[in-house]
């Protein structure tokens, strides 16, 4: 294919009009996923021009330009971080080592697992969300939505760049099968459970970016701290983009809040459904559900592979460096959830197999401050409800929890008890049908759905009633 301007179709900085190998890996992977884009991508709209940032390159101005594009053309990037001259492993048994430019021989296998696992969840989401451009509360929340699909077909791009550029045969089969497995699919679903959940309204898909994306949120910035180099750099960018979904998400469940108590300040009575809005029960049952399912993604309290990546120096702590221990970890301890009985306590144990348990309490953390700014927001409309987070063994599916029924407050309930109580902690079918009987579209400029509040500002310095796709 010679004639291809590759930094014009492909924006990047990783040298590829050098890189022959690498350009033919491509030319055959990228037919595919466009195909794979048009097939599974969203549905409708492929032929309308959306405001989207392209990432062009990695500094200040390059990183989010913004320009109307329809999103088949979109220029999906290879990007890498700027590289840390003389950056050394921080953590693990290789601590103090130069960090690898290569792929190291013992750990071939592992890595290309945890690259194809994180890999997995991009191209996941955008399949989940496919059909919610029929049904989007405003054009700045489409647009929104949009941007999300294309960066995370971009992070698909990012792990396919890894796979491709230093596993030869194997890592290209693999970035064809991350096109094969779908979500949901029966015969090949994705690799993780939150990934074949359905994604079937706009309250869903908030809840999913503020909740299911900061899991990657936490994976990413974990990967940001590998000895391998180049998926290192790679996650740093990835997290300049994450930011803008975990924004979408928390941002859009603050406008949903906010509408609520208005029309709860408005109305004379407490019924908000009555008058079109989601009350802060079935809120407070999405926000059950997601969160549960997203603490899932961290896998199993106690966990030799959690040890392994980190001894092994592929995997470190969430801000690793900022830690002031020995980062290596061999005589540490920490505090883990144990059952004794029906009640729910902890224990101390070896710091290596505890790492999953450690990275769900740092996201734990920080999935609170997002609900601390939702309750300001009651609080501000004088209504004396708190939203909260469940018990994190409440509706769990993998590690010690799976094993018992835990109801929000914490408590090891029977099975009877949790049949009886269940319908109250987490969305029904007629509570889905509800958030279902909402989701009528709005399309009209600067005009939002009733269940939802405007945004306080729009994107890039424009009016939140821009034109952020055109539709005509
Ligand atoms: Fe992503
Ligand atoms: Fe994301």
């Amino acid at each position: 294919m010679a004639g291809i301007n590759y930094s014009e179709r492909i924006p990047n900085n990783v040298n590829l009009s050098e890189n022959r190998r690498l350009q033919r890996a491509l030319e055959e992977w990228q037919p595919k996923f466009l195909d794979w884009w048009m097939d599974l991508g969203p549905t409708g709209y492929q032929e309308k021009d959306v405001y989207l940032r392209t990432a062009v390159s990695v500094d200040a101005q390059g990183w989010a330009q913004f320009d109307y594009v329809k999103m088949p053309d979109y220029r999906w990037g290879l990007f890498l971080a700027e590289a840390e001259p003389g950056r050394s492993i921080g953590f693990g048994d290789h601590l103090g080592a130069p960090a690898w430019p290569d792929v190291p021989g013992e750990y071939r296998g592992v890595l290309r697992r945890l690259i194809v696992t994180q890999g997995d969840t991009e191209p996941a989401s955008v399949e989940q969300q496919r059909h919610l451009g029929r049904t989007c509360p405003s054009l700045y929340d489409l647009r929104n939505l949009f941007q999300i699909n294309v960066e995370e077909g971009r992070h698909l791009w990012a792990m396919v760049y890894l796979l491709d550029a230093y596993f030869g045969r194997d890592g290209r089969e693999e970035s064809e099968a991350l096109l094969q497995r779908h979500s949901g699919d029966r015969d090949k679903p994705r690799i993780l459970r939150a990934f074949n959940e359905k994604t079937p309204d706009w309250l869903s898909y908030l809840m999913f970016t503020y909740f299911t994306d900061r899991d990657g949120k936490y994976q990413l910035a974990s990967l940001a701290e590998s000895g391998f180099d180049p998926l290192s750099r790679t996650c740093r960018f990835m997290l300049t983009e994450e930011a803008h979904h975990l924004f979408v998400g928390e941002t859009g469940i603050g406008r949903v809040v906010q509408r609520t108590c208005e029309l709860l300040r408005e109305g004379k009575t407490d019924d908000v459904r009555r008058r079109g809005g989601l009350d802060l029960a079935t809120l407070q049952k999405y926000i059950n559900f997601h969160y549960s399912v997203s603490l899932d993604l961290f896998g199993s309290e106690v966990s030799t592979n959690a040890a392994n990546f980190y001894t092994m120096g592929l995997k470190g702590r969430f801000e690793e460096a900022k830690k002031r221990d020995d980062h290596r970890l061999k005589d540490a301890t920490y505090p883990v959830s144990e059952l004794d009985g029906d009640r729910i306590t902890t224990r101390e144990i070896p710091a290596l197999p505890s790492l999953n348990e450690r990275l769900r309490d740092d996201y734990i953390a920080d999935c609170q401050r997002g609900v601390d700014r939702w309750n300001q927001i009651i609080k501000k409309h004088e209504i004396d409800l708190e939203l909260r987070l469940p018990h994190r063994g409440f509706h769990r599916a993998i590690g010690l929890f799976a094993e018992v029924k835990v109801s929000p407050d914490g408590r090891v309930l029977s099975e009877a008890e949790w049949d009886a109580k269940k319908h109250e902690w987490l969305p029904t079918e007629t509570d889905q049908a509800y958030v279902e009987s909402l989701m009528q579209p709005v399309t009209e400029r600067g005009r939002f759905a009733n269940w939802i509040a405007p945004p306080a500002r729009g994107v890039n310095g424009r009016p939140v009633d821009f034109e952020y796709v055109r539709l005509a």
